[in-house]
Formats: structure tokens, sequence, C-alpha cells
């Protein structure tokens, strides 16, 4: 029997409108159910889409989801870090609309093997791809050290019992090693004074963030695929972000700005003589989000943040010249 793939596609019109009117070549980097593809194909029938996800399970899905356009789909497994290679072997396609909707899948969330949420009892795991990822986030919470536990729980986290939290898993883990999500949640939620704790808010929800970001070297991940866009695009290709916490929203908005705004000129010289030239503009200049509506019908969408960028002609300029580098 085949198993339905729980997801809804956040902001799904918004992306498709910010779809380039002429758009023939897409590359989603986050298949996850295929949501977001489907309903770019439906716009553009006869584009082409290159697709990736790091999560086997996210390919059978959007194959299932995209069967009806099995002519002009390209699906592999891949990591964002894992794109110049992958896009070699395609022949160097270049793309007029890319998305990356990161994060994970409600499908990921809701199978409790996974590991990645603590509503659910299940081995504390949390890779996206446990084919070929090692490091789970038991191992993070037995083996690392105060130091580094304290780093990820500060940084991806930005939790701030992250001491209390840490201290209290080096005392647990001398007695018995963690090996489930409820045993982790349990401890955290035990941990967090009542009084901080918010109503509607699982009080492990930021210790999980920041161990799923850790295990899934997810800003890393996010900072490849933002180092290797600019050359992806053809003139006027737009790249579409979505993104679920302030860390990685963050780390889009200020490369966009980058891209468009590059000069490193102190402002006090009249004119430019650094010779860095913009990139493109910013299509959003504020983050979108989902409408009420889609709030309302999936809660899921509210945090989500969408920017886009429009990779102008003179990427394609910089490009031939040899001087488009793909720094961040
Ligand atoms: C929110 S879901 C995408 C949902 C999809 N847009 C849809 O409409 O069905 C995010 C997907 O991105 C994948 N993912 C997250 N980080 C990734 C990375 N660094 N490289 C490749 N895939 C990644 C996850 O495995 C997950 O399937």
């Amino acid at each position: 029997m085949k198993m339905e793939f729980e997801h809804i596609s956040v902001l799904a019109e918004e992306v498709v409108d910010f779809a380039p009117q002429t758009t023939q070549t897409i590359l989603d980097c986050t298949l996850g159910g295929g949501g977001h593809s489907r309903r770019l194909l439906e716009k553009f029938p006869e584009a082409n889409l290159y697709g990736i996800d790091r999560d086997a399970k996210a390919l059978n899905a959007t194959s299932d989801c995209l069967k009806n356009y099995k002519e002009q789909i390209l699906l592999e497994q891949a990591s964002f870090s894992e794109l110049p290679e992958r896009f070699a072997n395609w022949g160097v396609p270049q793309f007029d609309y890319i998305l990356a909707d990161i994060g994970l899948s409600s499908e990921q969330l809701a199978r409790p093997k996974r590991g990645f949420s603590f509503m659910h009892e299940g081995p504390l795991d949390m890779r996206m791809d446990p084919d070929r990822q090692h490091l789970t986030a038991a191992d993070l919470v037995n083996k690392s050290s105060e130091h580094e536990l304290l780093k990820i729980l500060r940084a991806y986290g930005e939790e701030r019992f992250a001491r209390k939290i840490v201290s209290t898993i080096l005392a647990e883990r001398e007695k018995k090693l963690f090996e489930t999500t409820k045993e982790l949640a349990d401890m955290v939620s035990d941990v967090i004074p009542r009084r901080f704790q918010k109503p509607g808010f699982n009080p492990a929800t930021l210790t999980f963030q920041a161990l799923r970001i850790a295990v899934n070297d997810e800003l890393n991940e996010l900072g490849a695929l933002l180092k290797e866009a600019p050359s992806l695009f053809k003139q006027d290709g737009r790249l579409a972000i979505i993104s679920f916490h302030s860390l990685e929203d963050r780390m889009v908005k200020h490369q966009f700005r980058k891209w468009e705004n590059p000069c490193v000129c102190p402002t006090n010289l009249p004119y430019c003589i650094c010779g860095e030239k913009p990139l493109g503009r910013v299509l959003t200049r504020r983050p979108v989000n989902a409408s009420a509506k889609e709030a309302a019908e999936n809660p899921r969408s509210r945090s989500a943040h969408l920017r886009v960028f429009s990779f102008s002609e003179i990427t394609s300029w910089l490009k031939s010249a040899g001087m488009l580098t793909g720094t961040v």
C-alpha cells in the first residue's frame, strides 16, 4: 500500500507568482512532497524541472506527485553543498527560477522514528539523510563536551536556559545515556522553570531546533546554496528562499543586500572605486508572510518568511567575463 506524504506547501501562490513570466528551467532545491514543484509545472507546463532533496523519501514522494511530468523532470538525492557536482553532471543548465523551502517537511516531523519531534516518542536521530549522514542527535547529546553543547544550544536555539539544560544533560548521561526524543523533551521541560514556559510552546522546541540544525549542518548548507546561486542563473533569473527561523532569514536577508549593494567603499567617497558590481535587486523589501487565511489553515506557515532576489543582466556579463566568483 502506498503511504501518503503529509505536507502542505507554504506560500504556494506567492512562490508561483514570483517566478519569471517566461520560466523554462526550474530548480527546486527542497522537493519535500513535490507540492511547490507541481504548482510551478502547472503554471509552466513546458518547463524542465531539476530537483534535489537530501531525504530519499522526499524523492519518492515527488516522483509520485509529478508522475504526469516524467519527461521533463530530473530528480536526484543531494544536499545544497552537493549542488556544484550535480550541476556539472546535468550539463550546467542555467535556471530561470530556483526555489529553496528550507527546513523540515511535516512528513519528517510526523514520523516518530525520524526523531525530529518532541511530540512523539522515537529514537533521538534527526538526520535528514539517515543513509549517508552518520552523526545523530543522540551522539551530540551523549558525546559532546559541555562547551560544544552550550555553543549549539546558544547559537542555533538562542535558548536562554542553555547552561541549565546542558549541566542537566551532563549529569543525567553519567547515569544513563539519552536514547529517545521523549527522554530529552521531558528533561528540558523539567529544567525550564514553569513561569518561563509559554502556553502553546513546548519548552523543548529550541533545544530540538538547535540539535536539528547541528545534526544537519543547516546553516553551512544554506551558506553553500547562497555561495553557488549567482552562477546558476539565466539573465533575470530569480532565487526564492523560504525560511522558518530567524537565523536563516537573517543570512538570506544579508546576502541579498550584499548582492544588491556590494560596494565596500568608504561612505564619504563621492563615487565607487571598489569596482564591486550589483548582481541584481531584492524583490521583497520585507519578507512575504502567510496570509491570515493560510496561517489559520496551516499553522506551520505562520513562521515562514519568503524572500526573492532577481539576478539582472550584469550577472551574465560578469559570468562571461569570468568575474563572478560566487563569494558570500
Ligand atoms: C519544507 S520541506 C519542502 C516542501 C516542498 N517545498 C513541498 O512543497 O512539498 C523541506 C525539504 O527540504 C529538504 N532539505 C532541507 N535541507 C536540505 C539541504 N541542505 N539539501 C537538500 N534538501 C534539504 C528536507 O529534507 C525537506 O524534504
